[in-house]
């Protein structure tokens, strides 16, 4: 069960965020109005929410997500692989240190973005992608060992990052779709193959039992929901314009 989550509103700058979605610029208030349903949503599933200040600096850092992996145990501020983004880790060690005694930090030439990281239970999943490397990956299995944590890496071709492809909803069960549905790697869990003309629904997430999906996937939600999970439909439109989805937008833990 998760207790909190921290996001990071969009500041105006978010219209000059990173992006292959080809879906036209995101709008600045729609954006804003998004995120506070984001908000309400994670509430609604029992979460204590700290809101972020807007980081006007940098355009991607709604997606906050990238930028550490919170476990139960230790706090692993990430290095993002995107150059425009790899300030966005810029306080993030006295935010975190708010609730977490252990804070570790991936260092150069490493690069991970946490969008790249899948929290199966102990385990942690790493993707390989154009944002995580392989160094970077090395030294975040190192310090989950440390902590009596495990990870292995995914390399990927074709997704931006791990979680655009892939969600954990607990009790061994993935959605899931595109490249991933062939890896060996997930090949013991029950996978729900989500439709490949909604393959942006598989960036759906887990939140204390309940599965939030983003609105107007409505096969993908009738595929959870058919599973067995309550569904609540968050629409995050103007952040998928910028390749970001529900996961991208909070870290809970
Ligand atoms: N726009 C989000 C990213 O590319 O990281």
């Amino acid at each position: 069960m998760f207790t909190r989550a921290l996001v990071r509103p969009p500041g105006r700058s978010l219209v000059e965020g990173l992006t292959t979605a080809n879906l036209g610029e995101p709008k600045y208030h729609k954006a804003v109005d998004q995120h506070a349903a984001y908000v309400e949503a994670l509430q609604a599933c029992g979460l204590d929410v700290c809101v972020l200040p807007p980081l006007e600096d940098f355009p991607d850092s709604c997606f906050i997500e990238d930028v550490a992996l919170l476990t139960p145990r230790c706090a692993i501020i990430t290095r993002p692989g995107a150059p425009s983004r790899m300030g966005e880790i810029g306080g993030m060690r006295e935010i975190l240190s708010q609730y977490y005694a252990a804070i570790e930090q991936v260092q150069a030439p490493g690069t991970v973005e946490g969008g790249d990281i899948l929290m199966v239970g102990s385990h942690f999943y790493i993707g390989l992608s154009a944002r995580t490397n392989l160094e970077g990956a090395r030294q975040v299995i190192e310090f989950l060992k440390d902590y009596d944590l495990s990870g292995s890496t995914v390399p990927l071709q074709e997704i931006l990052h791990l979680k655009t492809g892939i969600a954990y909803l607990e009790e061994n069960t993935l959605a899931a779709c595109g490249e991933i549905l062939s890896r060996e790697e997930f090949s013991s869990f029950t996978i729900l193959p989500v439709p490949e003309e909604e393959s942006y629904a598989a960036n759906c997430i887990w939140v204390n039992g309940t599965v939030l999906v983003p609105a107007g996937f409505p096969r993908t939600s009738g595929i959870i929901q058919k599973a067995g999970y309550p569904v609540l439909e968050v629409d995050v439109s103007e952040f998928r314009k910028l390749d970001g989805g529900l996961s991208c937008l909070s870290l809970r833990f």
